[in-house]
């Protein structure tokens, strides 16, 4: 799919389908949507008259053979009202016209940005909702709906004032969503495709081709390194667990003050529960497990390409959680890297026990401020649903909020969570210094973040339970059943903030 920014007038262009979008309001015929309305002898009016066209969110108005313009049909996507558009809207506006249009077999599309949104930000929304939309997880089937496909896209309404705000736009737009897509392409995997080594294998290879610094940790140099947390859940199955290491480096290097960030993300590439197994029913959906660690090596992919000027590096700690013979059981105290010895009270808390290694190790290779995502608890689907992801931030609340407008900025939903002190009672442990559950209190996702905050100590730290947000259980209009992404462009924007 090939996206670049055209000048030339919309009437002129010869192309499947001409794309904009209308706001609802008492007359949602205006501006440039004036003019075009001219262009098709009224019927925009007509239609809007009979309130057939309204501008409510995603109403999609297709006109065949648009009368004065070139192009072959005219696409029209309500945009809600003026006052709550913003670029996440933009993005789904884009992202649910590709998808319109693609299912029709339409094979070119140019996008026409309204005449109050000709900046960078919108080229950016535009190229991320297209290029996020376009992708299908159809890899395995014979049958693909990739058969149908949009080859070229224009973004049209610039001149050559804005051209090149628009350029920088649709750049970084295409880095953030390719990188968003290769996590989701990690996550759409099965297990039995992606094991911690070829996760590892896929992370190593990426980071090559980023020009990344990578480090791969196998099993035997996990045990060196005392990763006692990591090995507990890996010794339930034959498959060895991966310590994936990717960083990246600022050409101009920082003052050795300088904050330097790290990022944490559980990689459970399938999580069975162990000896405390789940339920077969849904359990395939375990598989997803490992999208904590897809998000991570996708904001490095990306951040390889836009250049922050900040030092991050990603840790992924990477497992299967299998019920075998030599599984851990119920009771069983293991000593994470840190020296702190832990209850495993169910086995299917796993995410935190990788997480502790993981997160303590960060901290080893000179991480100052921390971030971990992970697919952790159901509680958190109980608490926000697919709708936020479950923020979990230690005693350094600046850290917090400089994430939380990252996640405004661009278009992500997170909700705080609380983290009182009371709730680390929780997890005192009877026989070890912490358990890995709560007893019996409720607050799940609570008493997760608090387990792994125990290895974060003083360093500045953040915990993304994304659990309810990583996987779509139905396609949306501008997105596929499946993977999300989530979080990554979070992170993105916040270490481009540097
Ligand atoms: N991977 C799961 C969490 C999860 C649940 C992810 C649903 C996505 C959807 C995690 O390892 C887990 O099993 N957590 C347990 C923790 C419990 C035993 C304290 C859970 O949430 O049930
Ligand atoms: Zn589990
Ligand atoms: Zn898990």
């Amino acid at each position: 799919m090939q996206i670049t920014l055209e000048t030339k007038p919309y009437a002129t262009l010869e192309t499947g389908a001409l794309v904009s979008y209308v706001f609802e309001d008492a007359n949602p015929i205006q501006g440039t949507l004036a003019e075009i309305d001219k262009s098709v002898n009224n019927l925009l009016s007509k239609l809007s008259a009979g309130a057939e066209f309204t501008g409510k969110p995603l109403e999609m108005t297709l006109i065949h053979a648009p009368a004065g313009l070139k192009a072959t049909r005219l696409l029209l996507v309500g945009a809600g009202k003026r006052e709550k558009f913003d670029v996440a809207v933009l993005r789904k506006i884009a992202g649910a016209a590709l998808r319109y249009l693609k299912s029709r077999s339409v094979k070119q599309l140019a996008f026409l940005v309204r005449e109050n949104d000709l900046n960078e930000d919108s080229a950016q929304a535009i190229a991320e909702g297209v290029i996020t939309a376009d992708f299908e997880t159809d890899k395995y089937k014979s049958d693909k709906k990739n058969d149908k496909s949009i080859d070229t896209i224009l973004i049209a309404g610039y001149s050559d004032q804005n051209k090149s705000a628009g350029e920088k736009g649709l750049t970084r737009g295409r880095i953030i969503a390719e990188a968003q897509n290769f996590a989701r392409d990690l996550v759409n995997e099965p297990s039995n495709k992606l094991t911690p080594k070829i996760l590892a294998e896929k992370a190593e290879a990426m980071a090559k081709e980023s020009g990344l610094a990578v480090d791969i940790l196998d099993e035997k140099r996990i045990a060196d390194l005392k990763m006692g947390a990591l090995l507990s859940v890996a010794q339930g199955g034959p498959e060895p667990p991966r310590m994936i290491v990717v960083t990246y480096t600022p050409a101009t290097p920082p003052k050795p003050s300088a904050p330097v960030i790290g990022l944490v993300g559980k990689a459970v590439t399938f999580d069975t529960g162990g000896i405390s197994i789940k339920p077969a029913d849904g359990m395939e959906k375990m598989k997803y497990d490992m999208a904590g660690g897809a998000t991570m090596l996708g904001v490095m992919r990306a951040l390889a390409a836009l250049k922050p000027n900040v030092k991050v590096i990603c840790v992924v700690p990477s497992t299967e959680n299998m019920p075998g013979g030599k599984a851990q059981k119920p009771g069983d105290i293991q000593t994470a890297m840190s020296g702190k010895t832990i209850e495993v009270l169910n086995t299917d808390a796993e995410g935190r026990l990788i997480l502790a290694d993981g997160v303590h190790y960060a901290k080893q290779l000179g991480a100052t401020h921390l971030v971990d995502a992970a697919t952790l608890t159901g509680a958190i689907v109980v608490a926000l649903a697919n709708i936020n992801v479950g923020v979990f931030g230690g005693s350094d609340q600046s850290w917090t909020d400089k994430l939380l407008a990252s996640a405004k900025a661009v278009g992500e939903k997170m909700w705080q969570m609380p983290m009182d002190d009371e709730y680390r009672e929780f997890i005192k442990g009877s026989f070890a210094d912490i358990q890995n559950i709560g007893s019996g209190k409720g607050g799940g996702s609570i008493t997760g973040a608090w387990f792994i905050r125990e290895f974060a100590g003083d360093t500045p730290w953040i915990h993304l339970d994304i659990a309810g947000t990583a996987w779509n259980d139905d396609a949306k209009p501008w997105l596929a059943k499946g993977p999300t992404g989530v979080a990554l462009r979070t992170l993105v924007n916040l270490a481009m903030s540097y």
